[in-house]
C-alpha cells in the first residue's frame, strides 16, 4: 500500500512550517529548550487563568446530552454568544456556525460555496495551508502578488479574475505581512468584484480569514468586511488571541443575506464529508463560561516593538506588522535558504519565505518569551551583517 499521489506531492512541495517546527522538536531535543530559538510556527503565547477556568467550568457542565452528537453547526447558545461578538446588524445566531478553528472554517466555506475546477483567489505572501483547503474542494488556489506596500494590488487581482473565479480568499491581519486591510482596499476590492458579477452573472464569495482579529496594533484598526461586500463570510478562532490552538475552537459568519437554509444544509453537509462533523463540544462550552472574549494585547505589542526595533537597527528591510504575531522581513543574503541554514545552526529557526509565495522574505513568530526575542535579534544582527551572496 503506498500514499496518494496528493500525499506524495505534499512530501515533495509542502510543509516549510512544520518541517522547521519538527527541526526545532530535534534541536530541542539535543540542547534542551533553552537552547533553541524556534520562532517558525505561530505558537500563541500561554492561555489565561481565566481562560482555563472556564474549561473548568466547561468540564462541569451538565446537561442531556452533554457528551453526545449535537447540531452541526453547533450549540445555539454558543453562537448567539459569537452572533454578538460579530456585533454587525442583522448578524444572528443563524449566521454563525461554530468549527474546529478557522481552518475547518475556511475548508467548510469553501466545500459549501466553491465546485470542483473553480479558481479561488488569493494574495501572496499567503498562509500556505490556504491552497490545501482549496484542494480539497477541487479548486485551485491562485495566488496574485501585492503591492510594494503589501497592500492588495486591485489591478493585478481584475487580471486574475475569470468566469471560473468562485472565491476570494484573503487575511486580516496577515499572515505573514501583518497587512491589516483597510476599508479603501475593501471597498476598492468590493466595487472590482460586484462589477465582474454584473458581467459574469455569479457572485464570487470574500472569505476573510480573521484568525488574527484582536491583534491589531493601534493606530490600525480592522475594517468590516461584512459592511464592504455583502456575499461575505468570516473565519474567526481563538488559537491565538486566547492561547488555545489546540483546543480547536472557531467559527464561521455569513454575512445576513447569506444565512438561508440552502446554506445551512450546505454547511452541515461539508461539516460531515470533511470529518469534522461539529466543533468540540468542551471548547464551546468553555467560550459560553468564558465572561469576556476580550484579551489582553500588551504582551504581544510589546514583543512586536522589540523585533522590529532590533531587526530595524541591524538594516532588515522590515515592513510594521500592523497586526498578528509576526515579523515579515527581506532575506539579507540572496539566497534565502542558505541564511534560514546560517540561523539555525545558530539554533534560531525562521520560516523561508517560499513556505508563502515570496521567496525572497523570511518570516519570524514574536509570540515566544521576551529574553529568546533577544538572543534571537542579536544573532539576526551578527548574521546579517555578515554580506554574503551565496
Ligand atoms: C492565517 C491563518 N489562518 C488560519 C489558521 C488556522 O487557525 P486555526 O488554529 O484556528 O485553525 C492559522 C494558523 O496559524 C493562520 O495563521
Amino acid at each position: 500500500m503506498t500514499i496518494s499521489r496528493w500525499s506524495k506531492a505534499q512530501l515533495r512541495d509542502g510543509g516549510w512550517i512544520r518541517r522547521m517546527f519538527m527541526e526545532g522538536i530535534r534541536l530541542r531535543r539535543e540542547h534542551g529548550d533553552d537552547g533553541v530559538v524556534d520562532l517558525s510556527i505561530g505558537q500563541p503565547l500561554e492561555a489565561g487563568e481565566g481562560v482555563v477556568a472556564a474549561f473548568h467550568d466547561a468540564v462541569d457542565d451538565r446537561f442531556a446530552g452533554r457528551f453526545g452528537y449535537m447540531p452541526n453547526l453547533g450549540y445555539e447558545d454558543v453562537r448567539a454568544r459569537a452572533a454578538e461578538d460579530v456585533g454587525f446588524a442583522g448578524v444572528t445566531p443563524a449566521c454563525v456556525a461554530m468549527t474546529s478553528g478557522a481552518a475547518a472554517a475556511i475548508a467548510v466555506a469553501l466545500r459549501t460555496f466553491v465546485d470542483p475546477g473553480d479558481d479561488v483567489i488569493g494574495v501572496a505572501p499567503f498562509f500556505p495551508e490556504f491552497r490545501l483547503y482549496c484542494e480539497t474542494s477541487g479548486a485551485r488556489f491562485v495566488p496574485v502578488p501585492v503591492d510594494a506596500s503589501l497592500r492588495l494590488d486591485i489591478d493585478a487581482i481584475a487580471h486574475a479574475l475569470t468566469p471560473r473565479t468562485s472565491a476570494v480568499l484573503l487575511n486580516s491581519p496577515n499572515n505573514p505581512s501583518g497587512h491589516v486591510l483597510d476599508a479603501a482596499e475593501l471597498h476598492a476590492l468590493a466595487t472590482l468584484l460586484d462589477e465582474h458579477n454584473a458581467r459574469t452573472s455569479r457572485r464570487v464569495l470574500l472569505v476573510v480569514d480573521e484568525v488574527y482579529r484582536r491583534m491589531v496594533y493601534a493606530p490600525h484598526v480592522l475594517a468590516e468586511p461584512l459592511a464592504a461586500y455583502s456575499t461575505t463570510v468570516l473565519a474567526r478562532s481563538f488559537s491565538k488571541d486566547l492561547g488555545i490552538a489546540g483546543e480547536r475552537i472557531g467559527y464561521l459568519v455569513l454575512h445576513p443575506s447569506l444565512a438561508t437554509p440552502e446554506t445551512h444544509t450546505g454547511l452541515a453537509q461539508s461539516m460531515r464529508a470533511l470529518g469534522f462533523v461539529n466543533a468540540p463540544a468542551t471548547a464551546q462550552r468553555a467560550l459560553y463560561h468564558l465572561p469576556s472574549w476580550d484579551i489582553h494585547l500588551q504582551p504581544y505589542r510589546d514583543r512586536r516593538d522589540l523585533v522590529l526595533r532590533h531587526v530595524r537597527e541591524a538594516g532588515f528591510d522590515a515592513p510594521e506588522p500592523q497586526g498578528g504575531i509576526y515579523q515579515w522581513l527581506r532575506s539579507p543574503w540572496d539566497d534565502t535558504l542558505a541564511f534560514i541554514d546560517a540561523l539555525a545552526e545558530r539554533r534560531v529557526l525562521l520560516t523561508p519565505g517560499v513556505a508563502f509565495g515570496v521567496p525572497s522574505h523570511v518570516r519570524l513568530c514574536f509570540s515566544a518569551p521576551l529574553g529568546k526575542l533577544e538572543i534571537a535579534a542579536a544573532v539576526l544582527t551578527d548574521i546579517a551583517g555578515q554580506r554574503l551572496s551565496a
